[in-house]
């Protein structure tokens, strides 16, 4: 039986990986794995259950057991609940990011949410969005696509987000967030955020998330994935 395509979506956050990936999944009838939802729930969960982002054997037997859910609402947003308390708001205020960011360094973590991540592998296929997805996660993914753009343009980006989530945020202080997450991301030692040797790379600075769309459409196409089963 052939296996079930998979298409890795990496990059920095605020890159618009997100909103491509959704674009991709519903375009092609696809599952979506938004892994950083995992690290993000791990992270809340901590503050739920009391637990200090430090204390890694802690930290790491909250991602072993983990009992997250999704569930799209009417509206197509995607909710996640922890322990079936719906968490969705709080893991996407920047102190959720944060704390993702914080428990993703952590390699008994990563280890843990490795096979979770796995169980989204279902027919027809998958759009996995995250920063190890084509390097660690799916690495024989017949699609790797590595989604970047300029520090500035994604603080102004996620800047945007925020305000209209009635936020209170400064554009500065976001850049510094962003900054240092890369830095964060880029430089621990268990899943770097790097590209896959074999990945696309888009860099989406100044380009409208339809052209991007565009071209990863045109990648899919390329590699005959459209219409896989
Ligand atoms: O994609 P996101 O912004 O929701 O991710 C939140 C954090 O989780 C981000 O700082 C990096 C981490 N993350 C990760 O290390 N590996 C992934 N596959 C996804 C996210």
């Amino acid at each position: 039986m052939a296996a079930i395509p998979v298409i890795t979506v990496d990059g920095p956050s605020g890159a618009g990986k997100g909103t491509v990936s959704h674009m991709l999944a519903d375009a092609l009838g696809w599952h979506f794995l938004d892994s950083g939802a995992l690290y993000r729930v791990t992270g809340q969960a901590c503050l739920i259950e009391g637990v200090s982002w430090d204390d890694h054997p802690a930290v790491a037997e909250i991602a072993r057991h983990l009992q997250v859910s999704f569930r799209a609402a009417a509206s197509g947003e995607i909710l996640v609940a922890y322990k079936g308390v719906d968490v969705s708001r709080e893991i996407r205020m920047e102190a959720g990011g944060r704390g993702a960011s914080t428990v993703a360094a952590i390699p008994a973590v990563r280890e843990a949410l490795l096979a979770r991540q796995r169980e989204f592998l279902r027919a027809p296929g998958l759009v996995a969005d995250g920063r190890d997805m084509g390097t660690v996660v799916f690495p024989a993914a017949p699609l790797k696509i590595f989604l970047t753009a300029s520090a500035r343009e994604r603080a102004e980006r996620r800047y945007r987000q925020l305000i209209a989530k009635g936020e209170n945020v400064s554009l500065p202080r976001l850049l510094e967030d962003i900054e240092e997450r890369d830095a964060r991301d880029s430089s621990r030692e268990v899943a770097p955020l790097v590209p896959a040797q074999d990945a696309v790379i888009i860099d989406s600075t100044g380009t409208s998330i339809e052209d991007v769309f565009a071209q990863a459409m045109q990648e899919v196409r390329e590699r005959g994935l459209i219409g896989a089963r």
